[in-house]
């Protein structure tokens, strides 16, 4: 019998995961379909128990459902249990697992610019759900210095105060962070700030960036914001918020049927359904 998987959202339309995970499906030759599911906050756990009904083979959990819909699991990875945030629910034998690839999908899409992150230092912008994410993903996988800056700061202070994982970091004003920005050979913007439709907006100023430094940008519309626009003029390399949308959804596939898949080809269907070239 043919498998149905989903993401659940809302909104949900304009979702790329359903071209994405049913291009796989159909590459690998797997009965499997993939649909996108418009859930409202309130219908969250009817959606969960329905899903449960019709032994759906797992779904993904997109904004604003990805910490509300812990409760009503069965069981929760540990490393989304400390990130507080699921994005990949496995259906194993009737019992709803969840995951979080969010980190991992980012930290793999580093990987394959960066080999290495001994000695480096690093500057997340933003202290949000995704900065959450990456900060612990990337404090577990053994970054040893992870500054954090935010317009409010007691959110990046309750994020450097709840890591479970060993890493060295401070709390920076946005404007302090500005003063200091020679220091970061890495830098990771993951405030809502520059997307469409404010795309001539930046949340810090790149003037005193390294030559060498490294910057991502989880944005991927508009594909290059003014933040990777400015990292480009002043010499840096940079990566927008594809591959990572990429990463977090091979690595949930991977996590349903045990494949991994290709991730370039994934990134040029997101590309190509938003009419764009690679940055
Ligand atoms: P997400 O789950 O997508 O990360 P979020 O949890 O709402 O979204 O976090 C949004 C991030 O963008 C936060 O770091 C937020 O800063 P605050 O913690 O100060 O709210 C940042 N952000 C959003 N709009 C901003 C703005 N206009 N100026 C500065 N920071 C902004």
């Amino acid at each position: 019998m043919k498998k149905i998987y989903g993401v659940i959202g809302d909104p949900i339309a304009h979702s790329m995961s359903p071209i994405m995970h049913n291009d796989s499906f159909q590459r690998y030759d797997i009965n499997a379909e993939f649909f996108a599911f418009h859930v409202k906050k309130e219908a969250l756990q009817d959606a969960v128990k329905g899903f449960k009904a019709i032994h759906l083979a797992g779904f993904n959990i997109t904004v604003p459902h990805k910490t509300a819909i812990m409760p009503f699991l069965d069981e929760i990875d540990p490393l989304a249990q400390a990130i507080g945030a699921v994005n990949t629910v496995v259906n194993d034998d009737g019992r709803f697992i969840g995951y979080n690839t969010d980190g991992s999908g980012f930290l793999e899409a580093l990987k394959k610019e960066i080999p290495s992150f001994d000695n480096k230092n690093m500057l997340l912008i933003g202290a949000g759900g995704a900065a959450r994410a990456i900060y612990f993903t990337m404090a577990h996988a053994g970054v040893q210095s992870i500054d954090i800056a935010n317009r409010t700061l007691d959110k990046a202070e309750y994020l450097v105060k709840n890591c479970p994982y060993p890493v060295d970091s401070a709390v920076l004003r946005i404007e302090d962070a500005e003063e200091k920005l020679s220091k970061y050979d890495l830098i990771v913007q993951t405030t809502s700030i520059g997307m469409h439709p404010e795309i001539n907006r930046s949340p810090i100023c790149l003037d005193r960036i390294k030559k060498d430094a490294f910057v991502s940008d989880i944005i991927y519309t508009p594909l290059e914001t003014k933040f990777l626009q400015d990292a480009k003029r002043h010499g840096a390399r940079t990566q927008n918020g594809i591959p990572m949308f990429a990463y977090q959804g091979a690595l949930a596939f991977e996590k349903w049927t045990g494949i991994l898949p290709d991730t370039e080809r994934m990134q040029s269907i997101v590309l190509k359904h938003l009419g764009g070239k690679s940055c």
